[in-house]
């Protein structure tokens, strides 16, 4: 996406190598810059990722829901702009494929996978808060 960066916005973009914490106010473009740190990652001319490799949790699945809008928007941007790139094509159709959920939803779906190496049973259900209760007593 063509936009006036803020200095703090573009070096969080250009970041690479390691941890990144980015704080800041709300509504202050934390996510636009999350979706354009992504669309680098997959556009990168050296090493590109796949859309399918990535992980993105966070609290809610509306804002996880948001993220997947917003990347799918940018990434029809790039797509229009260079109509020729097959590769980056090819990342829409892989992008349902990405792991974008709550963190709630990425540890079950991990404890689901690997059930067996945990000593769980398969049919094994996240406890409720009346559940929760009912065990503490
Ligand atoms: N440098 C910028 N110039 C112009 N508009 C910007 C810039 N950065 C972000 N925006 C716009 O500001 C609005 C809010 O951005 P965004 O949703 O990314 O913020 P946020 O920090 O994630 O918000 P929230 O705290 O609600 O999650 C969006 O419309 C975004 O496109
Ligand atoms: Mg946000």
């Amino acid at each position: 996406m063509a936009r006036n960066w803020t200095t703090g916005q573009q070096q969080a973009i250009d970041a690479r190598g390691g941890n990144l914490l980015v704080s800041a106010a709300a509504g202050s473009g934390k996510t636009a810059v999350l979706v354009e740190r992504v669309i680098r990652r997959l556009s990168d001319p050296q090493s590109p990722v796949s859309a399918d490799r990535l992980l993105i949790v966070t609290f809610t699945r509306a804002a996880a829901g948001e993220i997947r809008q917003r990347i799918g928007d940018a990434l029809s941007e790039e797509i229009a702009k260079r109509p020729g790139d097959r590769r980056l094509a090819e990342q829409q159709m892989l992008l349902p494929f990405a792991k974008i959920c709550t963190i709630d939803a990425f540890c079950s779906a991990l404890v689901r996978e690997h059930f067996e190496s945990l000593g769980l049973a398969p049919d094994f259900k996240t406890a409720d808060d009346g559940e929760l209760q009912i065990l503490s007593e």
